[in-house]
């Protein structure tokens, strides 16, 4: 397997585990890292026997945001000519699940790349933000858009303008993450959750992160559409039809991802 500067990159029989490993600098996102991840990911999306994929980080920090020492003295030419942070579309355009499994610090870019994974578990020490304001900047990685859909307008304007953090129980209780637990257990019960993913019709999976995402381009009407179209579709496959016959026959379902 490729060897990473930035990351750790295991892969726990069908699931991908991905650990952010910059911890001098609490894994802040800088060029070398992006490029190790997308290169992951491509990997991970085009291997068939890798079915989910968890990204986390340290105990103390998934990621504090994007790296500040290596933006510091771009210009606004640097930035806009070179469409800085454009490259992690490309992460969401990863088409199978990715877990971000957060312990620590997510902040600024941090927070984002939680948030541009399918769902957030969080351990109870997590710190979520986007501090940008104190820098006197803005979030620039999906943010302000991501986390007024994931908390809605007043605590996303609320935590923009002023910078402050949300703990594990406050993300929770605003529908930012899916589930705390606590810190020590983390990794093991993010692998545990990749796994029960893993062990589904690899085609169904895929369908529904791609309507479930479409929930927040599409409005109502269409995204409904979407999902109906998606889902008659899927009765073109060779699992739906295992699924079904095993659910009536009684038995565990053999997938084939056909
Ligand atoms: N970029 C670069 N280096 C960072 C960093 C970042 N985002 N966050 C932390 N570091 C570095 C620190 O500079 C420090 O390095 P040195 O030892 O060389 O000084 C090391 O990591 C440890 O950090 P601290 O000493 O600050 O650790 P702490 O425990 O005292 O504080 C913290 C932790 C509160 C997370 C603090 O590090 C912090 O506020 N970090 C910056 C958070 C931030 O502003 N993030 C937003 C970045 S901009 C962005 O992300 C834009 C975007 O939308 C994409």
């Amino acid at each position: 397997m490729t060897d990473y500067n930035t990351l750790i990159v295991e892969r726990r029989e069908a699931v991908t585990l991905v650990t952010l490993n910059r911890p001098q600098a609490l894994n802040a996102l800088n060029a070398e890292l992006l490029a190790e991840l997308l290169d992951v990911m491509r990997a991970y999306d085009a291997d068939p026997e890798q079915r989910c994929a968890v990204i986390t980080g340290s105990p103390k920090a998934f990621a504090a945001g994007a790296d500040i020492k290596e933006m510091q003295e771009m210009d606004f030419a640097a930035m806009y000519g070179g469409n800085h942070f454009a490259g992690w579309d490309d992460f969401t355009r990863t088409r199978k699940p990715i877990i971000a499994a957060v312990a620590g610090y997510a902040l600024g870019g941090g927070c984002e790349l939680a948030m541009m994974c399918d769902f957030i578990l969080a351990a109870d020490t997590a710190k979520f933000g986007q501090p940008e304001i104190k820098l006197g900047v803005t979030p620039g990685m999906g943010g302000s858009q991501r986390l007024a859909h994931a908390v809605g307008k007043a605590k996303a304007m609320e935590m923009c303008l002023t910078g402050r953090m949300m703990d594990a129980e406050e993300a929770e209780r605003a529908g930012l993450v899916a589930r705390i637990i606590p810190a020590a257990d983390l990794v093991e019960d993010a692998l545990k959750t990749a796994a029960t993913i893993a062990g589904m019709a690899p085609i169904a999976v895929r369908a529904n992160k791609e309507m479930v995402n479409a929930a927040f381009d599409m409005g109502l009407a269409q995204g409904v559409q979407f999902e109906r179209r998606l889902f008659h579709g899927l009765f073109g496959s060779a699992d739906q039809k295992e699924g079904m016959a095993a659910f009536v026959e009684k038995r565990a379902p053999n997938w084939t991802g056909k």
